[in-house]
């Protein structure tokens, strides 16, 4: 029987070197005569133990890693292709006890299939949501995913079943379905797995979008900086026309549906609805003034959807399971589950994906291992550039929208940062203000102005220049950015800013340069 090897062509795997050691597999199979193949597959999230090979056994799958190319030859020596033991042997993939722990819902087939093969994914529970989906009449679709309590995984949490019923009840012949695929928060990588590891999924999600609200275009919007994500999307799309997913008669339906991705350059701004829109048509990417929605004008003035990656890729296990069983999981009104990407300096940083209410603790220290560093954590920002920094005090907050927003915080997208007691929250603040300052589209006058302000302040604080004064001005400040901006980039640039000058005083009271005696 032919081996099956899996190597993955994640772009995390690939930075640590997996193309080098496909390469030097590929080389060693033929150089051995061996019957084997070598399936590039999406990453399973462990990053540390990147890249990582397995083998297909009778008993299951089993790893190894992390894998260089140089180690390729002992590891078939040593009996690989039987799953055999080695140094870098893992045991069955399954077992790891960071894979073991998750609820994948969402993340299901990423790193199990060939991202690119329609077959592979039609065996692991693949198009069964679309195939549910053009059996019910598109309200009865909204209804699923509004009953299903999903929630916007973009950042504002908004329910998407809410938002597809706008979009349905909007009349007009032309409506569309738009991916955020711009992922632009820090230490968050799930869209892009989702892209590289499992892209159907994604086309199944917007195929299902379309039918339910009227939609026949969707587009993804996504940034240069994801070339393999591009890539392997592209590849997918066409896979899907030719497989009759995508096309004039979806699965042989009588609707119509088809997906483009567009390439942005990268600004961060540009993953607000509306200033997408902007880049999408063709313009420099400022924020839009609301209203209109964009469910009642959006794309080329046309009702749409806009919804992030994982929301839309997490709509055909609803559909599949139903609505009860998806909601079943969770806590309060964030039901599901939800695709945590642990990052910064964390000894065990990757994708997992959990139901709602592990709390912040359970997330740093059982599951991230702690620092890599070994030190201390200081303090963790959740949700991207502008969340809030949670210190240890507040480890016992369970991983839910309300419970972070009654904490002055956010979830945003769900990317978590960890920091240890070397970082200098004063500096992070002056980091917060320097980002709004260079991402700031530059439409409203607290967010253009406020930031740079804001970073001339923090650094007269640094300089020690009456610092309990320029710490009132810095609190006045964030106040009139929190409510006087026209989007979230100016309006939640002061959590990051306010949660390290409340939660970290002593960083904002430098200790005076002690002046020589005469
Ligand atoms: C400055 C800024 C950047 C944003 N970046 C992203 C992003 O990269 N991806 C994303 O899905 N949503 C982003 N959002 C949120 C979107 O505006 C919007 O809420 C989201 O795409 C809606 O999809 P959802 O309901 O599925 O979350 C951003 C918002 C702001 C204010
Ligand atoms: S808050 Fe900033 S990014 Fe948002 S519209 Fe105003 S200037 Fe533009």
């Amino acid at each position: 029987m032919t081996i099956a090897f899996y190597v993955p062509r994640d772009s995390g795997a690939l930075a640590l070197g997996a193309e080098k050691v496909a390469k030097s597999l590929q080389t060693e199979i033929d150089k051995r005569n061996l019957d084997a193949r070598i399936v590039r597959n999406g990453s399973r999230g462990m990053y540390w133990l990147e890249p990582m090979v397995e083998v297909e056994t009778p008993n299951g799958r089993i790893a190894y890693g992390p894998v260089k190319a140089s180690d390729v030859a002992s590891l078939l020596d040593s009996g690989m292709a039987e799953g055999a033991v080695h140094p870098l042997w893992l045991g069955l993939t399954d077992h790891q006890p960071y894979l073991a722990k998750q609820t994948r819902l969402t993340f299901a087939r990423c790193g199990i299939t060939d991202p690119v093969s329609l077959e592979d994914y039609r065996a692991h529970d693949g198009l069964k949501g679309l195939e549910n989906a053009l059996k019910l009449t598109p309200a009865e679709i909204v209804a699923q995913v509004t009953e299903s309590g999903l929630r916007g995984r973009g950042g504002a949490g908004f329910p998407t079943g809410i938002k597809w019923k706008t979009v349905l009840e909007t009349g007009g012949p032309q409506k569309y379905i738009v991916c955020n695929a711009d992922e632009g928060d820090s230490g968050t990588f799930a869209d892009r797995m989702i892209m590289e590891g499992d892209p159907f999924v994604l086309i199944e999600g917007m195929a299902i979008a379309g039918i339910a609200v009227g939609a026949t275009k969707g587009y993804i919007y996504t940034r240069s900086e994801y070339p393999h994500a591009i890539a392997v999307m592209n590849e997918a799309l066409d896979v899907a026309r030719k497989g009759g997913v995508l096309g004039p008669s979806v699965l042989g339906s009588s609707y119509a549906f088809d997906i483009e991705v567009r390439v942005g350059a990268g600004a961060y701004v540009c993953g607000e609805e509306t200033a997408l829109l902007e880049s999408l048509e063709g313009r420099r990417g400022i924020v839009r003034a609301k209203p209109p929605l964009p469910a009642h004008k959006g794309l080329f003035g046309k009702p749409t959807v806009i919804n992030n990656v994982i929301s839309l890729a997490s709509v055909p296990v609803i559909l599949d399971k139903g609505a009860p069983f998806y909601k079943d999981f969770g806590m309060g009104r964030s039901r599901g589950t939800i695709p945590l990407q642990i990052a910064g300096n964390v000894k065990y940083g990757g994708l997992f994906e959990a139901a709602f209410g592990l709390t912040l603790g359970e997330i740093v220290d059982d599951i991230g291992g702690g620092t890599a560093s070994g030190r201390p954590v200081k303090a963790v920002q959740v949700g991207g550039p502008l969340g809030a920094y949670f210190p240890r005090e507040l480890f016992d907050t369970p991983f839910d929208y309300e419970a972070f927003a009654a904490k002055d915080g956010l979830i945003g997208h769900a990317g978590l940062v960890v920091f240890d007691d070397s970082v200098d929250m004063l500096k992070q603040a002056r980091f917060a203000m320097e980002f709004c300052a260079v991402e700031s589209c530059g439409k409203c006058t607290p967010c253009r102005i406020g930031s740079t302000r804001g970073v001339e302040v923090v650094d007269r604080i640094s300089a020690n220049i009456e610092p309990e004064k320029q710490i009132e001005v810095l609190t006045d400040l964030c106040n009139t950015m929190k409510f006087g901006s026209l989007c979230a980039l100016g309006g939640f640039t002061p959590y990051p800013v306010m949660s390290a000058l409340t939660h970290f005083p002593e960083d904002f009271r430098p200790t005076p340069i002690a002046v020589a005696a005469e």
